[in-house]
């Protein structure tokens, strides 16, 4: 006997919380596709009450898909929850998550309510919600860190006044397994009415431990796991989905659960949500990274040869890590170019179909073999450039072991084009101060890293960037032919991201004083 466990997805929301990770409405929309291909239960598509750009986007999100569950994350506060039911009006199916704090920590310093208010308004919220869908959850933040019976207590009224799937966060990362285990059981033991909720847990990684204290949870009887692809979230990140799917998967022999999720189409949204965030996976990450799968000793090499279980515990196939990756070249015509399009999963308009190929042929007449990565990637500087503020036009560098580093671009912006001309300790440099004068903008920049992005030496180059400014960061990624040009546009990927936040934030912080929010 297996039991159903319930994959309730937060990249959307909690991942976009990483610093660096805001995603614009297209990206986020691009995500929930791949999402609900991937067979997760549960979208967390944002919190509708933080800005009109959050509205927007859940809102996009749920007109768009048909299947999944939909939810929006609101603070356990009328405008809030408004907010929320608006944004998820057109979802097929709708859920309403609501949250307050349980533990005296968050209480006391950061909701400044006693425990009897924190109880009161855990009542009024989830009654409220109920009023517009059957399907509210409620979360006591902190649950880790709180009283175990004032937590009963919590639970036991979120359930009393409706919600169905009750969820006990492991907020800041605190816990280790067995006792987040022992809480869940607590729960279990101690609620009186805890058979008629869901009890759900989400868990941060600020010990390393966000997916063992997820599989202790669940084996003490929890049902819902909340996760992100690629661990990516607030500081160290939350539980990492593909991580406790394939546990789940690869140790079915000790854990009875099965989850609805196509391992297959693993591989595939984690690269998605690397490249549109921005955010690398380590080449040593589990179950995605580059060397997931990779046997560098002879010893290993050889026992891999012998029989592939000597090292071998789970296959790349089962997370559709792609086998052949040769496609096209510059002979291929549109209709092997939508052919492979539709393989790789994408179903585009014409006119989005023509865009691409026009781009896939100036890439094919400067690589001999065009790789499903390069397709990929171009699809993805689609999606990332539909916001951005600047667009490279132009790009000319000079460098050498006896020239000063020089750099002369051209970039646009609101159809107006201006140009600026910098040099530089190497022509990266040059090409980063020129950007840095045409948009006015001085970022610093964190980190650089160049990678090839397939294999062979007329490969693309692949940069990806953390530029910051103020105190906010941003990633940004850039592929061509050229790792020069690369950069420019990772550099710029980057700037565009945080003139984009920062309009945001305005936005967000205009929202709030009109709509008087205070947490
Ligand atoms: O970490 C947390 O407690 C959260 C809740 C808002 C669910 O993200
Ligand atoms: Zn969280």
């Amino acid at each position: 006997m297996t039991d159903k466990l319930k994959i309730f997805d937060t990249t959307l929301r909690d991942g976009e919380q990483s610093p660096g990770a805001a995603m614009t409405r297209e990206m986020k929309i691009r995500i929930a596709r791949q999402l609900e291909k991937l067979g997760v239960d549960i979208i967390e598509a944002g919190f509708p009450a933080a800005s009109p750009g959050d509205f927007e986007a859940v809102q996009l999100v749920a007109k768009t898909l048909k299947k999944t569950v939909i939810a929006g994350l609101s603070r356990a506060m009328k405008k809030d929850i408004d907010a929320c039911a608006n944004a998820l009006k057109p979802a097929k199916r709708r859920r309403i998550h609501t949250f307050i704090s349980s533990s005296d920590i968050h209480l006391k310093h950061l909701f400044k309510k006693s425990r009897e208010e924190a109880l009161a308004a855990t009542a009024e919220a989830v009654k409220y919600a109920r009023q517009f869908t059957d399907d509210v959850e409620f979360s006591a933040q902190d649950a880790s860190r709180s009283d175990l019976d004032y937590l009963c207590k919590m639970v036991e009224i979120a359930i009393k006044n409706g919600a169905r799937t009750v969820n006990l966060p492991d907020t800041v990362g605190y816990a280790v397994p067995d006792e987040y285990g022992r809480m869940i059981a607590y729960m279990r033991n101690h609620v009186p009415n805890i058979e008629k909720a869901i009890l759900s847990v989400h868990c941060h990684n600020d010990l390393g431990l966000a997916v063992a204290n997820s599989i202790s949870a669940i084996q003490n009887g929890a049902r819902q796991v909340e996760c992100t692809i690629n661990g990516i979230g607030e500081r160290a990140g939350n539980a990492s989905m593909e991580e406790i799917v394939m546990a789940l998967k690869t140790r079915a022999d000790k854990y009875k659960f099965t989850t609805g999720v196509k391992t297959e189409e693993i591989y595939k949204t984690s690269r998605l949500v690397s490249t549109l965030t921005g955010f690398m996976i380590q080449p040593n990450k589990a179950i995605v990274g580059n060397n997931a799968f990779a046997h560098e000793s002879g010893i290993h090499q050889d026992g891999m040869l012998k029989y592939r279980q000597n090292y071998e515990i789970m296959t790349p196939e089962s997370i559709g890590v792609p086998e052949s990756r040769l496609v096209l070249g510059k002979h291929s015509g549109r209709h092997a170019f939508k052919k492979r399009l539709e393989d790789l999963g994408y179903n585009l308009s014409p006119e989005a179909i023509d865009n691409l190929f026009a781009k896939f042929k100036d890439l094919a007449d400067k690589k001999k073999s065009v790789y499903d990565e390069d397709i990929e990637a171009l699809i993805e500087e689609k999606i990332s450039s539909a916001h951005e503020v600047y667009q490279l036009t132009y790009l000319h560098t000079s460098s050498g072991n006896t020239t000063l580093p020089t750099a002369t671009l051209k970039v646009m912006k609101g159809g107006t084009e201006s140009s600026e001309a910098a040099t530089g300790d190497g022509p990266v440099d040059a090409v980063f101060n020129a950007i840095d004068r045409a948009t006015g903008f001085k970022g610093k920049l964190e980190n650089y890293a160049l990678k090839a992005l397939t294999q062979g030496r007329d490969a693309q180059g692949e940069v990806t960037v953390t530029v910051a400014v103020n105190g906010d960061e941003a990633h940004g990624r850039g592929v061509s032919t050229d790792v020069i040009e690369a950069s420019a546009k990772a550099y710029l990927n980057a700037v565009n991201k945080l003139l984009l936040k920062h309009k945001t934030k305005s936005a967000r912080a205009a929202f709030d004083i009109q709509k008087g929010l205070k947490l």
